[in-house]
C-alpha cells in the first residue's frame, strides 16, 4: 500500500497464518493507524464528517425510539450463538443479551451498575412488519442477585458489575454465558481505594420458551476462567486502569475439537515502564514521515525535517486482543495463549473482539473509542478490522491499511469532546453509536450513546439501527443499498438459523 503524501507508508503484513499456540503477535502499528488521519479531509468544515463515506456509518436521526420502552438503559448486546457464530432462534424466538442499568442513573454512571439482561421477540418477522423500536420484550436480569459477586475473595467491594461477553447454546437448552465480573473498591467520593478487579467468568443455565415468551434458570454457580498473568496480559497491580474483559468463544474449523476465546487485554508489564518498540511503530527505515522510539538514535538524524521521537505517553496505550484455549469440555478451565493482536502505542482499548470467518479469511473485529487512541493517533469511534489466514496471523488492517471498518461520522479536524458534552464543532453523529458487533451476512448492530450537537443532544441507551457492511478481502465498506440509504431497522438482530442448527449434508 503506497504512502499518502505527508504520511508514512503503512506496515507490510503478510496475512500468513501461524499455529494458534505459536508465540507470534501481529501488530496494529502506529504506521498503520496513522492511515486513519491520512484519509481524513483536512478541509472538512465544522460539524461535517471528515472521514470517507464508504467507511462511515450513515447518520442516525435524533428522534430514535427506545427498545425497552423506558425500562432500562441498554448498551453492549449479543445474541445466542453456537460455535461458528451462527445466531439461532430458540423455539421460534430471537433472544439477545444486553448490559442493562436502571434508567434513574445517569447514562454515564451505568458502568459500575451494569447487569446482564435479556430480550426476546418472535423470529421470522420482516423488519418492516415490526414496531419501530424493534419489537423486543424485556425479559429481566439473567443472573440471580449476588451470584456474579460470589467469586471475589475480597467481599469489601463498593460496586460489583457484570460486563460484556457472549452466550453459547449447547445440546438441548443449555446455555453458557462468558462474561466479565468486575469488583470496584471505592470510597464515598468515588475514588478507588484498591484497583478494580476484572475477571473472565463462565456460568451455566437453561433456556425455556413457550408461546408466551422466553425464560431462563440456573446461573447460580460461577466459574472463574481467567485473571491476567502479568506477562502476556497486564494485571490490575501493574496498571490500576487495566482493560481485561469481553470474552467471545468460538471453534476454528482448522483446529476441530478445540474451543478458543478472544478477549480485550492490555500488554503485560508495569504501566509506563514498557516502551514502544520499533516493531510497534512499524515504519520503514527510510520513511521520513516515521517516528523513532523514545531515547533511540533517530533514523533520519541529520536529515532536516527528519523523523521526530514519538510523543511522550504513547506507551500508556497498550491494548491487545488476547487468545485463550479451553482445557475441558465443560469450558470451565482455560489457559492463556499469546495475544493475537497488539495495539501498543496505538490505542488502549481493543474492546469486544470477535473472530469472523468469511471466504476462508479470518477477521478480528474490535471496537475502539476515539479518546483511547495514543497521542499522535486519531480515528473515529467505531469497529476496526484485521484480516488474515488463520486465528493467529500476521493480520492486515482493513481499508487502506488503517484498520477502520466502520466509524461513526466524525471530524478529526476538531476536538473529540465527551458524550455528555459534545465539542461545538463535532458532527452530531460522532458519538451516535458504539460497541458494534458484526453478525452473519455483515449486519452490524451497536448502541446509541449521544446524538446531536453541543447545544442540542440526546442520550441513547438503546440499540441503533442495524447497518450492513460488504466484507471483501481487506475492503470493508458500508452497504448503502441496505435499509434506508444504509440505515436498517432499529434494534434489528435477526436469527440466521434455528436451534438445533440442522446438519449441513
Ligand atoms: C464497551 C464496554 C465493554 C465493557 C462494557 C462496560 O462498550 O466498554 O468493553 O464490557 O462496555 O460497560
Amino acid at each position: 500500500i503506497p504512502a499518502v503524501p505527508g504520511y508514512p507508508a503503512p506496515t507490510d503484513h503478510t496475512q500468513q497464518a501461524y499455529d494458534p499456540e505459536d508465540d507470534f503477535t501481529s501488530r496494529w502499528t502506529r504506521a498503520d493507524a496513522r492511515q486513519l488521519k491520512a484519509m481524513s479531509d483536512p478541509t472538512a468544515p465544522s460539524r461535517e464528517n471528515s472521514m470517507p463515506e464508504e467507511f462511515t456509518m450513515p447518520t442516525i436521526p435524533q428522534d430514535f425510539p427506545d427498545m425497552s420502552n423506558g425500562q432500562v438503559w441498554v448498551w453492549d448486546t449479543w445474541t445466542l450463538t453456537e460455535g461458528n457464530a451462527d445466531q439461532p432462534s430458540f423455539k421460534g424466538w430471537e433472544v439477545i443479551f444486553s448490559l442493562v442499568a436502571d434508567r434513574n442513573l445517569g447514562f454515564d454512571d451505568r458502568h459500575t451498575y451494569a447487569r446482564l439482561g435479556y430480550f426476546f421477540r418472535k423470529a421470522g418477522i420482516p423488519a418492516e412488519e415490526r414496531p419501530e423500536n424493534g419489537g423486543w420484550t424485556y425479559g429481566g436480569l439473567v443472573f440471580p442477585d449476588g451470584a456474579s459477586g460470589a467469586i471475589f475473595e475480597d467481599q469489601s467491594f463498593s460496586h460489583q458489575t457484570e460486563w460484556s461477553g457472549s452466550t453459547r447454546i449447547f445440546d438441548g437448552n443449555k446455555l453458557r454465558i462468558f462474561y466479565t465480573a468486575v469488583a470496584f473498591y471505592r470510597d464515598a467520593a468515588g475514588q478507588d481505594i484498591k484497583p478494580a478487579d476484572p475477571r473472565i467468568v463462565q456460568s451455566e443455565g437453561r433456556i425455556f420458551a413457550d408461546e408466551n415468551g422466553v425464560w431462563m434458570t440456573g446461573f447460580r454457580d460461577q466459574h472463574e476462567l481467567l485473571v491476567p498473568d502479568g506477562t502476556y496480559y497486564q494485571t490490575k497491580d501493574q496498571n490500576p486502569f487495566v482493560n481485561f474483559r469481553d470474552p467471545f468463544t468460538f471453534e476454528d474449523p482448522a483446529h476441530p475439537g478445540k474451543t478458543f476465546m478472544v478477549f480485550e487485554g492490555n500488554t503485560g508489564g508495569v504501566r509506563d515502564q514498557v516502551e514502544c518498540t520499533a516493531e510497534d511503530l512499524g515504519y520503514r527505515p527510510e520513511d521520513l514521515q516515521g517516528e523513532n522510539p523514545l531515547g533511540e538514535v533517530p533514523v533520519g538524524e541529520g536529515v532536516p525535517g527528519g523523523p521526530p521521537e514519538i510523543p511522550a505517553d504513547a506507551n500508556l496505550r497498550m491494548g491487545n486482543v488476547g487468545l485463550a484455549v479451553a482445557d475441558n469440555k465443560a469450558l470451565t478451565e482455560w489457559h492463556f495463549l499469546p495475544p493475537i493482536l497488539s495495539a501498543n502505542c496505538v490505542t488502549d482499548q481493543t474492546e469486544r473482539p470477535q473472530i469472523y470467518i468469511k471466504d476462508g479469511k479470518y477477521y478480528i473485529f474490535t471496537i475502539s473509542h476515539r479518546s483511547t487512541f495514543a497521542p499522535g493517533i486519531d480515528g473515529p469511534e467505531g469497529v476496526y478490522g484485521f484480516v488474515g489466514d488463520g486465528v493467529r496471523s500476521d493480520f492486515q488492517p482493513v481499508n487502506r491499511g488503517s484498520g477502520l471498518a466502520l466509524g461513526s461520522p466524525s471530524n478529526l479536524n476538531f476536538a473529540v469532546g465527551f458524550p455528555f458534552a459534545p465539542d461545538f464543532n463535532q458532527h452530531p453523529g460522532q458519538f451516535q453509536a458504539y460497541s458494534h458487533y458484526v453478525m452473519p451476512d455483515g449486519l452490524v448492530q451497536s448502541f446509541i450513546d449521544t446524538i446531536g450537537t453541543s447545544e442540542d443532544f440526546r442520550r441513547g441507551g438503546t440499540l441503533a439501527p442495524t447497518v450492513r457492511v460488504n466484507i471483501d478481502g481487506d475492503d470493508v465498506t458500508v452497504d448503502r443499498e441496505y435499509g434506508d440509504n444504509g440505515l436498517g431497522a432499529y434494534a434489528d438482530i435477526p436469527a440466521n438459523t434455528v436451534w438445533p442448527v440442522p446438519d449441513t449434508p
